[in-house]
């Protein structure tokens, strides 16, 4: 049985790939902080599941990953899909701070921690799901969208350190139908299920980068192509 770790499996993305995961033949290391949802989740096919209950902001994520990997008895593959942000246009910095901590610092300590065991190993899998926000800025989440871009320009770089048999893919949603969906004029919205389905694909092919749904690869061209003065007037 393959071993998983999925930082984030409470709700949304991260509870739908723990699903796909069991049904692969997967023993999956389920994290977050609501323990009830993860008991649940564990409820559903106990013998698969090991559940760690733990905040990514307040304690030593590298101590947890050991000691989940150690329960799991080994690690192939680990999924990032904690994060949060939202509409700051006011900028206070509070709320910054808090989406700084989780998926800047903690991301940061998750994805060190995780490339150096594989490194050691030889061998193994990160993803983590970044954001199409990660492609330019924004005046509505400031902090959420630059702290995306870091993520991506994260993964990029293991992907450049990474030697095979280590893959590193940065999955970047457009709009997925959780919390975690920002806006008021959401458009090309998938549901959990879907956007699930199609990461898991992205993960048995090794992709470096995958888009959700795939259509947000036409977003992600015209902001990658449209120059700034243009940019800041939209
Ligand atoms: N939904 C979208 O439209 C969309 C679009 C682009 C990118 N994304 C990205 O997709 C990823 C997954 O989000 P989602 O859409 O599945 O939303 P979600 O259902 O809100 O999932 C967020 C996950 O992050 C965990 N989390 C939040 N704060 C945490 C903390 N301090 N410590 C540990 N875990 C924490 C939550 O668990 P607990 O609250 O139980 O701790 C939850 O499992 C996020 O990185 C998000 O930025 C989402």
């Amino acid at each position: 049985m393959k071993k998983a770790i999925i930082i984030g499996a409470t709700s949304g993305i991260g509870r739908e790939l723990a699903k796909i995961l069991v049904k692969n033949n997967y023993k999956v290391g389920i994290t977050g902080r609501r323990k009830e949802l993860l008991e649940e989740l564990k409820a559903t096919s106990p013998e698969n599941f090991i559940v760690q209950a733990f905040d990514c902001t307040t304690e030593s994520n590298s101590e947890k990953l050991a000691e989940l990997t150690q329960q799991l008895g080994g690690l192939e593959l680990l999924i990032m899909s904690s994060g949060t942000g939202d509409e700051n246009s006011k900028l206070d910095y509070s709320e910054d701070e808090k989406t700084i901590n989780l998926n800047v610092k903690a991301f940061t300590e998750i994805m060190d921690w995780t490339f150096n065991y594989f490194r050691v190993q030889g061998f193994g899998h990160i993803t983590a799901i970044s954001s199409v926000a990660g492609l330019r800025g924004s005046e509505h989440a400031p902090a959420y969208f630059a702290s995306k871009a870091y993520q991506i320009n994260y993964l990029e770089s293991l992907r450049k350190l990474a030697k095979k048999p280590i893959y590193i893919t940065d999955i970047r949603p457009g709009y997925v139908d959780t919390a975690m969906a920002l806006g008021d004029n959401l458009f090309w919205v998938s549901s959990k299920e879907k956007a699930a389905k199609q990461i898991f694909g992205y993960i048995k092919r090794k992709k470096d980068v995958g888009y959700v749904s795939k259509r947000w690869v036409l977003i992600a061209y015209a902001l990658k192509i449209v120059p700034s003065f243009i940019y800041k007037r939209v």
